[in-house]
């Protein structure tokens, strides 16, 4: 009997495969990191991802997954998303040791699974810096980003309506550099990349985007200050000036934000800051 049963599990086995090889689906390992909570020490645990077709998102394969796991009456691996179209920044995972998985300027939702090969094993981790505790599995709290942008990431003018904005000229280089600032997306992979998890890639596209226009003027020494103190606070560490975060970063922002940021900072501490103290700014 026993034979028999294990003759089926065979055939059942290679008539999986054999429909695998004909639909293009792909069999998986996954590695994922569990953790009940940010007390608990976490683990690797392995599952299987079976049938899964390549041209699924990476986060509908983690859904797959997800599904079997809850048929079994197991807990569901818990991870971070939100609009799954590489806007919000939420879907912070690090995938075969890179944050975001082996694609250049993208985000885990818009990585497809035809970027990884039939029968691989692939390891999911959170991103791993002290700022960013984990929640649960693979979600941790990037609340520290949003303390860093309360200390200084707005202005004070009263900027209008749409036409208003159109009032002020603005040179279309200025304009299209604040814009690429802009495009940062608050995620988290240039922490999670750099080896000491700096956070000046993002807190420099933060600064730029508003200090580069005439709107960000009034606070623009103040705001480098304030953002940069909140920063360290929050147990970031120092730049390595590896570049890691750069090649990371799924919105390419530049290293020439660090730059810029260094600049107005410097410049704050040795010719502003007594403007900084008396009056909140001073362009
Ligand atoms: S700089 Fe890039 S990697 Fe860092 S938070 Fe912004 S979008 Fe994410
Ligand atoms: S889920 Fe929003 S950027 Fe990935």
């Amino acid at each position: 009997m026993r034979l028999f049963w294990s003759i089926l599990s065979q055939i059942s086995y290679l008539t999986s495969q054999i429909s695998n090889t004909m639909s293009g689906n792909m069999n998986l390992t996954l590695k994922v990191w569990r953790q009940k909570d940010a007390q608990s020490s976490g683990k690797m645990v392995t599952y299987k991802a079976e049938n899964i077709s390549p041209d699924m998102s990476f986060l509908e394969m983690l859904d797959v997954v997800n599904e079997s796991l809850t048929h079994k009456g197991e807990e569901p691996i818990h991870f971070d998303h939100d609009c799954r179209e590489g806007i919000c920044g939420m879907c912070s995972l690090y995938i075969n040791g890179r944050p975001h998985g082996p694609k250049r300027a993208i985000t885990t939702c818009q990585l497809h699974m035809r970027s990884f090969q039939d029968g691989e094993t692939i390891t999911i981790e959170p991103w791993r810096a002290a700022a960013f505790p984990v929640i649960k599995d693979l979600a941790v709290d990037r609340s520290a980003f949003d303390r860093i942008q309360q200390a200084g990431g707005y202005v004070s003018v009263n900027t209008g309506g749409v036409p208003d904005a159109n009032v002020i000229p603005i040179p279309k280089v200025i304009a299209d550099e604040a814009f690429n600032s802009a495009t940062c997306i608050g995620c988290g992979a240039c922490v999670a990349a750099c080896k000491n998890a700096s956070a000046m890639l993002f807190v420099s596209a933060k600064v730029s985007q508003l200090g580069m226009l005439p709107q960000g003027q009034p606070e623009r020494y103040s705001r480098v200050q304030a953002m940069v103190a909140q920063m360290d606070e929050e147990g970031f560490g120092n730049c390595t000036n590896t570049g890691a975060c750069e090649a990371e970063c799924p919105k390419e922002i530049t290293l020439t934000n660090i730059s810029r940021m260094n600049n107005d900072y410097l410049s704050a501490k040795l010719f502003r800051e007594q403007a900084v103290e008396h009056d909140g700014g001073g362009a």
